[in-house]
């Protein structure tokens, strides 16, 4: 089936929408038919730039799930896991996420607007963060970020349910955070101290070598392997974004994967430690502030879910 445009290019500018959906009939058709109206949304706004690279994904809580489409479910899909560790990673509500990317903004914001518009009183807008990429792709702690996604080929083999879940192949599991940074403390490590937490050069963002890199590093604890040791990816399109009168700096997480069971692992070593106890020193300097889980059905499904899609499309 086809996919949404989960494997979108990493982009400038994105709006994270995370709505709660009312329990009523009007608003949950509302919602369904917004699925079937997903796509033409997008052409729509997306046309007035050519260049804009607009996407936008649409996906679904493990509660919502339920009161939208009923079965068959996503095998995988359940709220998202609360860990309480050395650090928390707290859950938060969330029935449908909206990941709109695109170069500029004002495409993203045009989009957002649009649906946000036609949803009316169906949702309520509980998170909505405008990220920005900052200097040579560095999130707020001053590090490039994403060097290691998957690239080619591997990105669908990361982020595409296959044949483990056949009725939902093609679709894709999301986890979002949004961690707010102690910029002050984090500034006030050397640089050193950093590029030990991260696993990285600062400048230069080479890797570190082994033997140097420390089992506790970011991206020790969050490379993990599966059964026959092949590795196991994720994609992610994490995002800075800050309100400087606030003095708010942050990173949003956005973690795609073909089961959710990899991002947990990932989790689990960062909060708890792996082995326990060894933990991520980025948590130190970064409190995650909301927590959900979504599942991205393909497009096809999103197609079939609304009134709209009734509509013959001249
Ligand atoms: C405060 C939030 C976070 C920040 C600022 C951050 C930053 C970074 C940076 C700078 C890197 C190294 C460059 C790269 O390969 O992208 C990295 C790598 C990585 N991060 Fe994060 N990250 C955050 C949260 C997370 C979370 C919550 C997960 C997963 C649950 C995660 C998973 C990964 C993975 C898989 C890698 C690549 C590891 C490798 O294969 O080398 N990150 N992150």
């Amino acid at each position: 089936m086809e996919s949404q445009a989960v494997a979108s290019k990493l982009s400038r500018a994105a709006i994270f929408l995370v709505a709660t959906v009312k329990d009523d009939k009007d608003s949950l058709a509302a919602v369904r038919a917004m699925c079937g109206d997903l796509a033409g949304f997008v052409r729509a706004v997306g046309f007035r730039d050519l260049d804009g690279g607009l996407s936008c994904i649409m996906g679904f809580g493990s509660e919502a799930w339920d009161r939208l489409f009923g079965a068959p479910r996503p095998k995988e899909l359940h709220p998202f896991r609360e860990i309480s560790g050395r650090h928390h990673a707290v859950a938060t509500p969330g029935d449908v996420l909206f990941h709109i990317r695109a170069r500029s903004m004002d495409l993203c914001f045009e989009l957002a607007m649009q649906v946000v518009a036609r949803l009316g009183g169906a949702v309520t807008i509980v998170d909505e963060t405008h990220g920005f990429k900052f200097f040579d792709q560095r999130d707020m702690i001053g590090f490039v970020d994403g060097t290691e996604n998957p690239t080619g080929p591997a990105i669908d083999d990361a982020i595409l349910v296959g044949d483990e879940d056949r009725a939902f192949a093609g679709g894709s599991y999301v986890i979002v955070q949004k961690y707010l940074h102690d910029l002050q403390g984090w500034n006030a490590l050397p640089v050193e101290r950093q590029e030990l937490i991260i696993g990285r050069r600062k400048l230069s963002d080479i890797e570190l070598e082994d033997g140097v890199k420390p089992s506790y590093a970011h991206n020790a604890l969050t490379s993990i392997d599966g059964e026959n040791g092949e590795e196991l990816k994720i994609v992610r399109d994490n995002m800075p974004f800050g309100e400087i009168g606030k003095g708010a700096f942050g990173t949003y997480f956005i973690g795609y994967a073909r089961s959710p069971a990899r991002i947990e692992r990932m989790l689990e070593n960062m909060f708890v430690g792996n082995p326990p106890g060894n933990y991520d020193r980025l948590l130190d300097f970064s409190s995650a502030t909301t927590g959900s889980l979504f599942f991205v059905p393909p497009e096809t499904f999103l197609g079939d879910a609304g009134p709209a899609a009734a509509v013959t499309k001249g």
